[in-house]
C-alpha cells in the first residue's frame, strides 16, 4: 500500500518524507489556499518545491471545468515536473480530459469520486488513480469504506490498472480498513500516518527495557 500525504504544507511533507514511508503527495485548491499560496506563478513554484521534497507522484489539480481548459492547464502542470500527476474532477468534461491525458501517457488522478459508477468511468477513461473520498461520505452517514470495497471488486473483475487512491482519509482506522480492503494508496494528513506508530504497550515495554538495562549498567 502506498502512503501519500494530503497537504501543501512543506514542513509536514518533509516530516513524512523523513520518516521514510512516503510515496507521494496530493493537493487540492483548498489545501493550497490554506497555505496562503495564490496566483499562478506562486502555485507553480510551490508544486516544484513539493516535487523536490519527495520521490513520488504529486497530484496538482486543474481549476478549469471545460475540456479545452483542463487540457491546457493539465499540460502546463505536467510540464512543471516529471512527478506531477494531473488531478481532474469527475465531471463529463473531466472524463474526456482523462482519456486525452491517458492517450498521451500523462498520469492523472480522478478526484471527487463518490460512487462505484464514477470509479468505473474513470477506469474506462484510463485514469492512473481514482480518488474516492471516504471521509466526506462518512460525514453524510454513508459508509465510505463500502465504496472502497465496491471499487476493488469491480476493478479486480476486469483487471483495470487504475489504482484506488483512498482520499479524504481522516484517521488511522481509515488507513487500516483501506489496507484490509486492498486500496492501492491512501492519502491523509500527517496525523493519520504518524498515528499508526502509537501503542501504549510499546511505550510501557520500552520504558521497562531501558529501566532494566540501566539497573545492570550503572
Ligand atoms: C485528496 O486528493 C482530496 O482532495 C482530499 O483527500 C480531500 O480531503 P478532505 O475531505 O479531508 O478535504
Amino acid at each position: 500500500m502506498k502512503f501519500f500525504i494530503d497537504t501543501a504544507n512543506l514542513d509536514q511533507i518533509k516530516e513524512a518524507q523523513d520518516l521514510g514511508v512516503l510515496d507521494g503527495v496530493t493537493t487540492n485548491p483548498s489545501l493550497m489556499a490554506k497555505e496562503g499560496i495564490t496566483g499562478k506563478d506562486n502555485i507553480f513554484k510551490h508544486y516544484r518545491k513539493i516535487c523536490e521534497l519527495v520521490d513520488g507522484d504529486v497530484s496538482a489539480e486543474v481549476i478549469a471545468t471545460d475540456f479545452e481548459g483542463m487540457v491546457r492547464e493539465g499540460e502546463e502542470l505536467a510540464e512543471l515536473h516529471e512527478q506531477i500527476v494531473v488531478k481532474i474532477p469527475m465531471i463529463k468534461e473531466g472524463v474526456k480530459a482523462l482519456k486525452y491525458f491517458s492517450d498521451k501517457g500523462i498520469k492523472t488522478n480522478c478526484t471527487l469520486v463518490f460512487s462505484a459508477g464514477q470509479a468505473l468511468l474513470a477506469a474506462k477513461a484510463g485514469a492512473t488513480y481514482v480518488s474516492p473520498f471516504i471521509g466526506r461520505l462518512d460525514d453524510i452517514s454513508t459508509d465510505g469504506m463500502n465504496l472502497i470495497a465496491e471499487i476493488r471488486l469491480i476493478y479486480d473483475n476486469y483487471g483495470f490498472e487504475t489504482e484506488i487512491l483512498a482520499a479524504s482519509v481522516r484517521h488511522t482506522m481509515h488507513v487500516i480498513e483501506c489496507a484490509k480492503l486492498g486500496a492501492d494508496v491512501m492519502t491523509g494528513g500527517l496525523s493519520a500516518i504518524e498515528g499508526l506508530l502509537n501503542h501504549p504497550l510499546t511505550d510501557i515495554g520500552l520504558e521497562k527495557f531501558l529501566a532494566d538495562y540501566n539497573k545492570g549498567n550503572k
